[in-house]
C-alpha cells in the first residue's frame, strides 16, 4: 500500500520523540537487566558478529541507543563509531560508556548524531557496519532501503554488513505490534516488521552476499560430532536443520552480508 506523506511524518516524529525521551532515561532502563532482550541479542546480533569476527576491526554501529554493544565489544574491536539520530541518546550513550570503561578502552569510541539514510562517512571506511533493530524505525520504504545502501557504501570491499530486524513471520509478535500500533501504545512510536526474505533482497540490491543468517529463537550453527556413529551424526544434523527452519520464525532475525572485493 502506498505510504502517504502526512502518515510518514507522524510516524517519523513518533519514533524520534520516543527515542529522544528514552535517551534521557538510560540510567533507569538498563537493557542488560532484561533477560529476554539479552537472550534475543546474543542469539541474533552477537552470533552474527562472532561469525564474522570483530578482533581489531573498525566498526560502525547505526542506531546505537544504549551503548550495550559498545561495552560488550570494547576489548575486541580496533575502533568503533556509534551513530544515532537522537541527540539525547548519543549524549546518554557516551556518558554511560565513558563512566563504565577504562579511559584506554573508552578512547576507541566515537559517538556522533547522524541519520542512517545519509551517513557522513566516505565510501569503503569500515570493516564492519552493524545495525540492530534500527532500520525498522525508519517510516518509509525508500528510507529503509537508503539506510541499507548507506551501510553497504561505507563498508570496505571484503568487509561485512550486519543487519537484524523484527520479523513479521513470527505471528504472535507481529500481532502484538499491530495491536499496539492501532491503539497507539507502541512505546517506540513506529516499527516496520520485515521478513527474512525482504531484508536479504534489500542488501542484495547493493551486491552484498548473505554469509550467515541468525535468529533469536534457534542456534543456526551446524553440529559436528566426529567419531560418533552415523545415526547419531545424522540425527544431530537433522535436528539442526529443523532448528534452522524454525529460525525463520524468530522474533529478531538478521544476516551478516559480505561486500565482495572489486
Ligand atoms: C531499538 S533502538 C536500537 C537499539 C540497539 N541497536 C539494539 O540493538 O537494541 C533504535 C535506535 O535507532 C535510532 N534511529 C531511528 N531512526 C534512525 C535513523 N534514521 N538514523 C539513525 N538512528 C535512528 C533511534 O533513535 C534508536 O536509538
Amino acid at each position: 500500500m502506498p505510504e502517504t506523506t502526512p502518515n510518514l511524518k507522524s510516524r517519523s516524529e513518533a519514533a524520534h520523540s520516543a527515542y529522544e525521551e528514552l535517551g534521557t532515561r538510560f540510567e533507569e532502563n538498563d537493557p542488560r537487566e532484561m533477560y529476554t532482550y539479552m537472550y534475543s541479542k546474543l542469539r541474533s546480533d552477537y552470533t552474527l558478529m562472532e561469525r564474522v569476527g570483530m578482533d581489531g576491526k573498525s566498526v560502525l554501529n547505526v542506531g546505537c541507543s544504549f551503548p550495550i554493544d559498545e561495552i560488550y565489544y570494547a576489548r575486541k574491536i580496533g575502533h568503533w563509531t556509534a551513530i544515532d539520530l537522537s541527540p539525547q541518546s548519543i549524549e546518554g550513550a557516551e556518558q554511560i560508556l565513558r563512566g563504565e570503561l577504562h579511559p584506554d578502552l573508552a578512547a576507541k569510541f566515537t559517538f556522533q548524531v547522524a541519520d542512517a539514510c545519509d551517513l557522513p562517512f566516505e565510501d569503503d571506511t569500515f570493516d564492519v557496519a552493524v545495525s540492530m533493530s534500527t532500520i525498522d524505525h525508519i517510516p518509509s520504504r525508500e528510507g529503509r532501503q537508503k539506510a541499507v545502501d548507506e551501510m553497504a557504501r561505507t563498508t570496505k570491499p571484503g568487509g561485512h554488513v550486519i543487519i537484524t530486524v523484527p520479523n513479521w513471520w513470527n505471528p504472535p509478535y507481529a500481532l502484538g505490534i499491530w495491536k499496539m500500533t492501532r491503539e497507539k501504545t507502541l512505546h517506540y512510536g513506529y516499527a516496520h516488521l520485515f521478513s527474512p526474505v525482504e531484508i536479504r533482497k534489500m542488501a542484495e540490491r547493493n551486491g552484498l552476499r548473505p554469509a550467515f543468517f541468525a535468529s533469536s529463537i534457534a542456534p543456526l550453527d551446524d553440529v559436528w560430532l566426529p567419531g560418533y556413529p552415523a545415526p547419531i551424526r545424522w540425527g544431530a544434523k537433522l535436528e539442526f536443520r529443523v532448528h534452522r527452519a524454525l529460525g525463520y520464525l524468530g522474533r529478531r532475525v538478521g544476516y551478516a552480508f559480505e561486500k565482495p572485493m572489486r
